[in-house]
């Protein structure tokens, strides 16, 4: 196959990108999506702030735009992200305990309800794990209205929309360390009582190597029984062709890894200003990177 998303097809998997509605206007931009991609992540659009700026007041413009133009080009979405501790409108960043539980709890269900049927995958909880060795929970405001609230939102999120696979998203989990074996944990005991998860998703903000248990990282989610995905894909550095195709492989083997999805098209569309992670050039020119996952796609 000769696009990123025909190519991981053949594997019954996708190939998707992170899209920003203000670049829907842009030509070269949206050549590129449509012919290269089938999967679509809102990159801000369907956050918090964006989605329910005033208490009880929901926006979905944005995410509607993106969402419809995926779905006209026959693309698939990931939802990203119910509840994250960044991109908390000002309203709730202020709020704690019980009055926050029912705001977030409410967020959940009327969001998962607006998009019903229309989610492939919710990213249901964001960066909920904290860095460094503790193997635990990142303080905040979420958190600190009880230990449960990641399986409350879950929850929710089931009964809002029950064919959306519902996944637990993190950066800095690539490898097996402290933090990757804190969400292991806790898919683990989610599995165990029941409390539905069906997907865990690895960013990937990466440079110049995957961590060399990357792929074994991704084995033991999979033997939790859950889907992996390759969920916000980055790399920078000169090394950069060949991490993109270290990861890419280690998708393709494990019939577990459902797909990648790249954080952005051109290198001028990156969050990493000035680092040159994406697939693409800022002309929009394929760089020896695409070449390296196109050729790792249809290898499989
Ligand atoms: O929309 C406003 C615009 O009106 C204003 O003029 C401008 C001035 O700063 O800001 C614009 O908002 C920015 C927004 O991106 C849209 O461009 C925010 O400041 C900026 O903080 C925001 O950054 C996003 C970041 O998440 C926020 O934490 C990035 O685009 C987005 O790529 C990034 O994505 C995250 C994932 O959601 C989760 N994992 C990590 C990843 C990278 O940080």
């Amino acid at each position: 196959a000769t696009t990123l998303g025909a190519a991981a097809a053949q594997s019954g998997r996708y190939f998707g990108t992170a899209v920003a509605a203000g670049r829907l206007s842009d030509q070269t931009y949206v050549n590129i999506l449509n012919t290269e991609f089938n999967m679509v992540t809102a990159e801000n659009e369907m956050k918090w702030d964006a989605t329910e700026p005033n208490r009880g007041q929901f926006n979905y413009s944005g995410g509607d735009r993106i969402l419809n133009q995926a779905v006209g080009n026959g693309s698939r979405v990931r939802g990203h992200a119910l509840l994250w501790h960044q991109q908390e409108p000002g309203w709730a960043r202020s709020m704690e305990g019980s009055s926050l539980r029912q705001a977030m709890i409410n967020h959940v269900t009327q969001v998962a309800t607006h998009y019903r049927g229309k989610i492939y995958a919710w990213d249901v909880v964001n960066e909920a794990f904290a860095d460094g060795g503790s193997g635990g929970r990142r303080d905040s405001n979420l958190q600190r209205t009880g230990n449960d609230w990641i399986e409350a939102a879950f929850r929710a999120a089931r009964a809002a929309d029950p064919a959306a696979k519902l996944c637990y998203n993190d950066y800095n989990t690539d490898g097996i360390n402290p933090k990757s074996t804190g969400i292991y944990n806790m898919v683990r005991d989610f599995k165990a009582r029941g409390v539905p998860i069906d997907c865990v998703g690895f960013q990937s903000h990466l440079t110049n190597n995957a961590p060399s248990d990357y792929r074994a990282n991704l084995q033991r989610f999979a033997d939790l029984g859950v889907e992996v995905q390759i969920t916000e894909l980055d790399i920078a550095g000169s090394n950069q062709a060949n991490a993109y195709r270290d990861v890419t492989n280690a998708c393709m083997a494990i019939r577990a890894c459902t797909g990648i999805t790249v954080w952005g098209i051109r290198d001028t569309d990156s969050w990493r200003t000035g680092e040159n992670p994406l697939l693409f050039t800022g002309s929009g020119a394929k760089k020896p990177a695409y070449n390296a996952v196109l050729d790792a796609l249809n290898a499989g």
